[in-house]
């Protein structure tokens, strides 16, 4: 297919799914994250697997202009970004109030500010191509508000309304937007956020295989599992329902 798919966070978890995905489908691949070690035994592995040509640079998106150090290195080896996936991100279980106020500033960071002027500068070039695709890993906690885990699943609501936004203006431009909202998953997401593993945690090889397959399917949205569609599903169905049915009595008296 010859195309180019640039993964950040792809040191492991659903990033190193994510990779093994795409190089299945025969693209190459730009990885990303902080542990150089292991981006460098990840691409060997994929490169001796299926043959595709993988390129790695370790990059803290904590810090301050990495997204343009990230897009600068890509442009100085002629690397045409087919398809962005936004994947690094991670949270916390614990009281908004006892968290550290440097964290505060590296999650957001991380979570949104580096997720958003990635889809800005790659997103400009796929325009000036008229075609490409974006990634963005957002959560089940985009949908509703997270106690014990605030910023986290606020920086995740984050996601989806750039994405959903992001969707519509970049579609004229042929750039297709899909937002993926994984439940629980095992990786190392539980540990470093201080919390125990989820029963119904999937595995990140089914949230990438799926996500992609969305993808070819020319999808804008992605939840994970059967399990979580309900559960986001149901209750903004009834809220829905319940708002219409209370709209109708209060204007019942209009039509009369
Ligand atoms: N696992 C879940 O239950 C779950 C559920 C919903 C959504 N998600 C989302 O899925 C995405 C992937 O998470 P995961 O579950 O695969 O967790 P993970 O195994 O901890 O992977 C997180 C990835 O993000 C990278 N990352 C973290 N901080 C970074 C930084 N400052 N700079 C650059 N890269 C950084 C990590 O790389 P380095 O450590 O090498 O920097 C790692 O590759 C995240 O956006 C997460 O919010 C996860």
């Amino acid at each position: 297919m010859d195309r180019n798919v640039l993964i950040t966070g792809a040191t492991g978890g659903i990033g190193r799914a994510f990779a093994c995905a795409f190089a299945k489908q025969g693209d190459n691949l730009i990885l990303t994250g902080r542990k150089e070690e292991q981006l460098k035994r990840i691409a060997n592995k994929i490169c001796e697997k299926y043959r595709v040509h993988v390129q790695y640079i370790p990059l803290d998106l904590s810090q301050k202009n990495a997204e343009e150090q990230l897009w600068m290195w890509c442009e100085k080896r002629k690397i045409k970004v087919d398809i962005l996936v936004n994947n690094a991100g991670y949270g916390y279980v614990g009281a908004f109030l006892k968290e550290q106020l440097e964290e505060i500033d590296c999650m957001s960071k991380v979570n949104m500010i580096a997720m958003g002027k990635l889809c800005w500068l790659f997103g400009n070039d796929m325009k000036g191509r008229k075609k490409g695709a974006v990634i963005n890993v957002a959560s089940t906690g985009a949908y509703h508000p997270g106690p014990y885990t605030a910023l986290y699943y606020a920086t995740k609501a984050f996601v989806l309304s750039l994405s959903e936004a992001l969707e519509v203006e970049l579609k004229p431009y042929g750039i297709q937007v899909l937002t993926i909202c994984p439940g629980a998953v095992k990786t190392g997401f539980s540990k470093r956020a201080g919390r125990r593993e989820n029963v119904f945690a999937m595995s990140p090889k089914r949230v990438a295989m799926d996500a992609v397959e969305a993808l070819e399917h020319g999808k804008n949205r992605m939840i994970s599992g059967m399990f979580y569609k309900i559960f986001i599903h149901i209750p903004r169905k009834i809220g829905r329902y319940l708002v219409c049915w209370q709209q109708k009595n209060m204007a019942f008296h209009i039509d009369k």
